[in-house]
C-alpha cells in the first residue's frame, strides 16, 4: 500500500465540493443545469482542479469536460468520473463527488510516481440529470457518439431546442458527436457515487459495488379539456384536466404497490390557465417510470398507458403519452467489478453487491466500455435533497478503494 496521508486528501475532496455547491443558478440552493451559466462556471472551476493534477483538459461540442494525463506507450486509457450537473435544489455530492474524487485519485497516483499500463481520464458529463430538456444523459450520450438528431429537437421549458442551445453556446452549427473514444482504446470506466439509497447505511458498510442499474423511462403526459366558469359549471359538464392527471396520478401510486419494485413518479405538472376560479383546461406532466427488469417495466408501462386512456375516455378528455427517455436495465461488467469487489473487501472487509434504482452516466457508457460503479454510503439513505451527506471517512475509504483499483491494476 501507499503511504499516503489519505484524511488530507479526503478533506480536500470535501473542501472542493463544497466550492462546486456554491456554483449554482439559483440563490440559495443547488442548481445546475445544462449549459447555464453556472454549470459552465463549474467546468472551468474543475478544469483548473484537473490542470493542478497534471491532467490536459479540454470540452467537447456538449460541453462535457475530459482531462487527459499524457498517453502512454500503449495508447490505452482508463476513465474515471460522473457528472457535474445537478436537479432543482440539489445535494452537494451527487455527480460531484464520482468528478473530484477522481481528480484526487489521479493527483496521488501522479505524485507517488506510480506507473500504470494506460493512462487516465477524468470525465465531468455536462447533463447527466435531465432537467432541461427532460431526457437525461446528454453529455455521456453524446461522448458514447448516442446522441440522435431527434434529440436535437427536444424543446426546454422556454421553447429553445437542444440544438438551438448548443449553437448558441457554441456559436456554431452543431454536429452529432462521434464517439469520444474507440471502445477498444478504453480499458474500464470507474464511476463513484453516492448510493442514493439506504441500504449501505442500514448495514453499517461504507461501500458496496453495483451489479447492474434500473432501466427507465420518462414520459410527458398532457391532458385536454375545456375552460370554464368554476362557478356555474356543473360538475357533468366539466372537463376538467386537472382531475384527471389527479386520477391518474393515483393510478401511478397503485402500480408501484401493483408491480413489486417499480418506482414511478409524477414529479413536474403544468396547468393552463392555473387560476382559482376556471377548471383545468390543460394539464402537462412528467412520469419517471423505472424497473430492475426490463421486461416488468415494460408490462408497468403498458398498463399505466391503459389507466391514463381509460381515465381520458372517462372523462371525455383528450390525451397524449409522449416518450421523451427509454433507457434499458444496464449490468455492470463482471470482471471489471470482481477486481473493484477484491478491493474494497482488501480495504474494508465487505463484499457487499447491490443493484442501482438510480440512473448513472456509467449505465450509458456499459454497451461500449467495461464499466464499474463503487457505491459510497450516505446518510438516511437521502439524495436529491439538500440535506445528502457523504462523511468524510467513508469519503477517504471510496478515494482509498479508488486508488487503489488502480495502483495494484498489474498485480491482479
Ligand atoms: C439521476 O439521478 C436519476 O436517476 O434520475
Ligand atoms: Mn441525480
Ligand atoms: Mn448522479
Amino acid at each position: 500500500m501507499l503511504d499516503i496521508s489519505w484524511n488530507t486528501h479526503a478533506s480536500r475532496i470535501q473542501d472542493r465540493i463544497d466550492v462546486l455547491a456554491a456554483i449554482t443558478e439559483e440563490r440559495g440552493m443547488i442548481t445546475r443545469t445544462f449549459l447555464s451559466e453556472a454549470t459552465l462556471s463549474a467546468n472551468q472551476v474543475v478544469a483548473g482542479w484537473m490542470v493542478e493534477a497534471g491532467l490536459m483538459t479540454s470540452e467537447d461540442r456538449v460541453a462535457n469536460l475530459l482531462g487527459q494525463s499524457p498517453a502512454g506507450s500503449s495508447g490505452s486509457v482508463f476513465l474515471l468520473g460522473s457528472h457535474l450537473d445537478s436537479v432543482r435544489n440539489a445535494g452537494r455530492f451527487d455527480g460531484s463527488l464520482g468528478v473530484v474524487l477522481a481528480i484526487e485519485a489521479v493527483e496521488i497516483l501522479r505524485s507517488a510516481g506510480v506507473v500504470l499500463p494506460f493512462s487516465l481520464g477524468v470525465a465531468g458529463f455536462s447533463d447527466e440529470e435531465g432537467v432541461r430538456f427532460q431526457s437525461a444523459y446528454i453529455g455521456s450520450k453524446a461522448f458514447c457518439g448516442l446522441l440522435t438528431l431527434k434529440e436535437l429537437t427536444l424543446p426546454d421549458r422556454n421553447g429553445q431546442t437542444l440544438r438551438e442551445a448548443l449553437e448558441r453556446w457554441s456559436g456554431t452549427d452543431f454536429i452529432l458527436p462521434n464517439p469520444t473514444f474507440a471502445p477498444g482504446r478504453v480499458a474500464g470506466f470507474l464511476e463513484v457515487h453516492l448510493e442514493q439509497g439506504p441500504v449501505l447505511e442500514s448495514e453499517g458498510l461504507a461501500l458496496g459495488v453495483v451489479t447492474a442499474v434500473a432501466g427507465q423511462l420518462r414520459c410527458r403526459l398532457t391532458w385536454t379539456g375545456k375552460a370554464s366558469h368554476a362557478g356555474t359549471t356543473p360538475a357533468p359538464l366539466r372537463r376538467d384536466a386537472l382531475a384527471g392527471a389527479a386520477e391518474f396520478i393515483r393510478e401511478v401510486e397503485k402500480g408501484s404497490e401493483k408491480f413489486g419494485g417499480l418506482m414511478a413518479t409524477v414529479g413536474r405538472l403544468a396547468i393552463e390557465p392555473n387560476v382559482s376560479n376556471v377548471v383545468p383546461a390543460r394539464v402537462t406532466h412528467t412520469l419517471d417510470v423505472r424497473h430492475q427488469s426490463d421486461s416488468v417495466l415494460n408490462v408497468a408501462s403498458a398498463w399505466l398507458e391503459d389507466r391514463a386512456s381509460t381515465i381520458a375516455r372517462g372523462r371525455c378528455l383528450d390525451f397524449t403519452w409522449e416518450i421523451l427517455q427509454a433507457t434499458t436495465a444496464r449490468e455492470c461488467d463482471p470482471a471489471l467489478s470482481r477486481r473493484l469487489l477484491g478491493v474494497v473487501e482488501r480495504v474494508t472487509g465487505s463484499t457487499r453487491l447491490l443493484p442501482s434504482g438510480a440512473g448513472h452516466d456509467a449505465g450509458i457508457l456499459a454497451p461500449m466500455f467495461p464499466v464499474a460503479m463503487l457505491f459510497v454510503r450516505c446518510r438516511e439513505g437521502l439524495s436529491h435533497h439538500p440535506d445528502e451527506f457523504v462523511s468524510l471517512e467513508d469519503i477517504r475509504v471510496a478515494l482509498e478503494v479508488t486508488v487503489e483499483f488502480l495502483r495494484t491494476w498489474e498485480l491482479s
